[in-house]
């Protein structure tokens, strides 16, 4: 059975696609998607779709995903409402470990980011068969050097990028484009090299506006006259004035498209004499078709889940370390997460183009 959960991300389909294609290989298997992440097994009766040739058939140019997904909680803890209506968390693990054994199958692969791999091996603890898939266009999952999704994400931002410099260029403007990364600054980091932008802020290194302002007011005393700043959604000032925690209760909407403007008043606010305009690029980077080697990785990531399932290698997550397809524990890949180091050469390297991190 395969599940997809958390927020959705180019190559999705393409994983389901390669389990399928690779189970079809072998006598007697049958593969099938739980609509909804797990809520598809949960319900009564379950929803669930059998894959067949024609349901998968050129499936991996499509974004998103053909089982549908959810990101509304963990799946293993259900909420309770006492008389006062305070909501509590009941942990179901062994509920759903049940349930899936009541299915009967024998295994689940479980595609998805930070959040659904901790499933897979909670789940994995509680004796279920299951094989993880890393997921996520922020990139910021440990155990892998890269998941699929984040090139696509890093195209689409660079496209736009390049775009807003013309348009900067032409009125002499500050332009701040906002991308996602509510942990890491991976996208945000990739796109500022890719497109060329004067300064990036990601939430590895904290930044002081005034530094950012020094950087604007270099480049327009040098007679250039256009700034480009990209800036992920979960960059901080170091006096603390963005600190949008992740997965906060009705923090969503603050966090993205909350940083670009943030950062547009904070400028004002230390004298910036220049017009600013605010971009951000929100869930575009998450749509669409996924470029060509994110259809590699998860086509790949996909043959290799299911032959992890034949060997009977479980709780595992497959990985794409020194340019191969491996496999790692759940449990070290869930421990913490992928950030981009301050001091490490992609961060000195953008420095050596002139980036500004305004540290
Ligand atoms: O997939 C992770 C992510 O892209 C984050 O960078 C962003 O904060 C989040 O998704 C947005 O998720 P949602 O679709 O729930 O708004």
């Amino acid at each position: 059975m395969i599940s997809t959960g958390g927020g959705d991300c180019p190559g999705l389909n393409a994983v389901i696609r390669g389990i399928y294609k690779r189970a079809k290989q072998e006598p007697d298997w049958e593969v099938y998607g739980s609509i909804e992440a797990l809520s598809g097994i949960m319900r009564d009766p379950p929803e669930l779709i059998k894959l067949n040739r024609s349901k998968v058939s050129g499936i991996h140019v499509r974004g998103g995903t053909i089982l549908k997904t959810t990101n509304k909680g963990n799946p293993l803890q259900y909420p309770i409402k006492d008389a006062e209506g305070r909501i509590t968390f009941h942990d179901i693990t062994d509920k759903v470990a049940d349930r899936i054994r009541e299915l009967g199958f024998d295994a689940v692969v479980n595609i998805g980011g930070d959040g659904s791999q901790k499933i897979s091996e909670a789940l994995h603890r509680h004796g279920i068969p299951i094989v993880g898939v890393p997921k996520t266009i922020d990139n910021d999952l440990k155990g892998t050097d890269m998941t699929f999704g984040f090139q696509t994400a890093v195209q689409i931002a660079t496209d736009s990028f390049d775009k807003l410099v013309t348009t900067a260029e032409s009125h002499h403007r500050v332009m701040i484009m906002e991308v996602m990364g509510r942990d890491a600054g991976w996208i945000a980091l990739h796109t500022a090299i890719g497109g060329g932008a004067e300064i990036c802020l990601i939430p590895e290194i904290p930044y002081d506006v005034r530094e950012v302002l020094k950087r604007i007011n270099e480049r327009y005393e040098k007679g250039r006259g256009f700034v480009n700043i990209v800036i992920a959604e979960g960059a901080k000032a170091k006096d603390g004035t963005i600190t949008f925690s992740a997965g906060e209760e009705g923090s969503e909407h603050v966090r993205l498209g909350g940083v670009a403007f943030e950062l547009s008043r904070q400028l004002k606010a230390v004298g910036c004499k220049q017009e600013i305009r605010e971009t951000v690029l929100g869930h575009v980077q998450r749509g669409g078709t996924p470029v060509a080697f994110d259809r590699v990785l998860a086509s790949l990531f996909g043959v290799k889940a299911f032959e992890l399932v034949l060997e009977g290698a479980f709780g595992k997550m497959v990985s794409y370390q020194n340019n191969s397809i491996v496999s790692v524990d759940l449990a070290e890949a869930t421990q913490s997460y992928h950030h981009v180091d301050p001091k490490g050469s992609l961060v000195q390297g953008a420095k050596g183009l002139g980036i500004s991190f305004g540290d």
